[in-house]
């Protein structure tokens, strides 16, 4: 089935995302202090004309860590180059990318935490120094050089901060934590995205999307495309509250955004295992997803919704999770054994 509410990226985001992605930091909605303490270290940077310090973005898929990116060397009026943490396997991979950098540009480095050691080690001299250390030859006749390189602004980001090494983590000047959105600010998102793909929506219309966005730019993006789909076929292409209904009703996406996955898991942790604590990889296994979808795409938000807690020993429903499912709290909980 397909899973519309994943945030990882998939193909068809790359045209919508060209189209919705905010290009400058005012039309970035929410995350006011993410935008607050960026907006200033730019304005300082630019002032002193120098390179923004290397910047950290974390936070769950789909909350605006590539668009922030983009952000940042548009308003610094520089080039950014684009790669990942897995698609840079060797030392040599990284050195092609980064002598092709100019002065203040910006080098994104997605999903960072999946950097190979060896890259991460020759990126230290090259985070701090901007000195490039390569090896050259094999063996007794092998030599060491010093690159110098222009002084750049490293970017990255990742899902999973506890990941990153402590060296590398201390590396960057400056860490931003994106959180999930509040519907009032998916509200305004998906009126903008609304506008530039000229739609008519009422407010109501898309509050309902919003309700089941998940507190998630690009989740709420996607809806609306498929509202948008169903309002054309169905409903001269017009988006009220009744025709928002009608079309998320068929994307089998609850009244609060969950889907069958959040609630296998939830149902797996309850049913099965009397409401927990229970092992993230079990969970997994029982329900057959992989455990890191499970927790970089699954788990964050069913956390915000206070709907799981992490213990030392595993995964817990709470009170909110069976109210939700419409189950009786504490009925399969074994009896706590009395002290007497
Ligand atoms: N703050 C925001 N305001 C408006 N749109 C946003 C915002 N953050 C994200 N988006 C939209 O959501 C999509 C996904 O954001 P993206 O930056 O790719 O997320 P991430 O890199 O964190 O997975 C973007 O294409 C953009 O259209
Ligand atoms: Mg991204």
């Amino acid at each position: 089935m397909e899973r519309i509410i994943s945030a990882k990226p998939r193909e068809e985001d790359a045209v919508l995302d060209k189209g919705l992605r905010p290009r400058q930091l005012v039309d970035f909605v929410g995350q006011d202090k993410v935008k607050d303490n960026l907006s200033i270290a730019m304005a300082a940077a630019r002032g002193r004309e120098e390179a923004l310090d290397h910047t950290l973005l974390y936070g769950p898929p789909g909350l605006g860590k590539t668009t922030l990116a983009y952000i940042i060397a548009a308003e610094m009026g520089v080039n950014i180059k684009i790669t990942s943490g897995p698609a840079i396997e060797r030392p040599g991979d990284l050195a092609a990318i980064i002598t092709n950098l100019g002065k203040g540009d910006v080098l994104f480095i997605d999903e960072i935490h999946r950097l190979p050691r060896v890259v991460e080690e020759v990126l230290y001299p090259v985070m701090e120094d901007f000195a490039l250390d390569i090896v050259i030859g094999k063996g007794a006749g092998a030599k060491s050089l010093r690159l110098n390189l222009p002084r750049f602004t490293l970017v990255g980001a990742t899902t999973r901060f506890a990941m990153l090494s402590p060296p590398l983590r201390e590396r960057f000047g400056a860490v931003y934590r994106l959180d999930f959105y509040g519907q009032d600010a998916i509200e305004i998102i998906l009126e903008r995205s609304a506008r530039l793909l000229g739609l008519q929506a009422d407010g109501d219309g898309l509050e309902e999307i919003a309700k089941r966005a998940r507190g998630t730019p690009r989740v709420a993006n996607r809806l609306l495309k498929r509202v948008r789909d169903y309002a054309e076929v169905m409903a001269q292409g017009v988006i009220t509250k009744e025709v928002s209904l009608e079309a998320l009703a068929r994307l089998e996406v609850d009244s609060i955004g969950l889907d069958d996955v959040d609630h296998k898991i939830l149902r797996t942790i309850v049913e099965k295992f009397g409401g927990g604590p229970v092992g993230l990889d079990t969970i997994a296994a029982a329900i057959s997803e992989e455990a890191d979808t499970v927790m970089d795409v699954y788990e964050p938000y069913l956390l915000q919704l206070s709907f799981l807690d992490r213990t030392p020993r595993g995964r817990v429903a709470t009170r909110f999770a069976y109210e939700h499912l419409g189950l009786e709290y504490g009925k399969d909980k074994p009896e706590q054994p009395s002290l007497w």
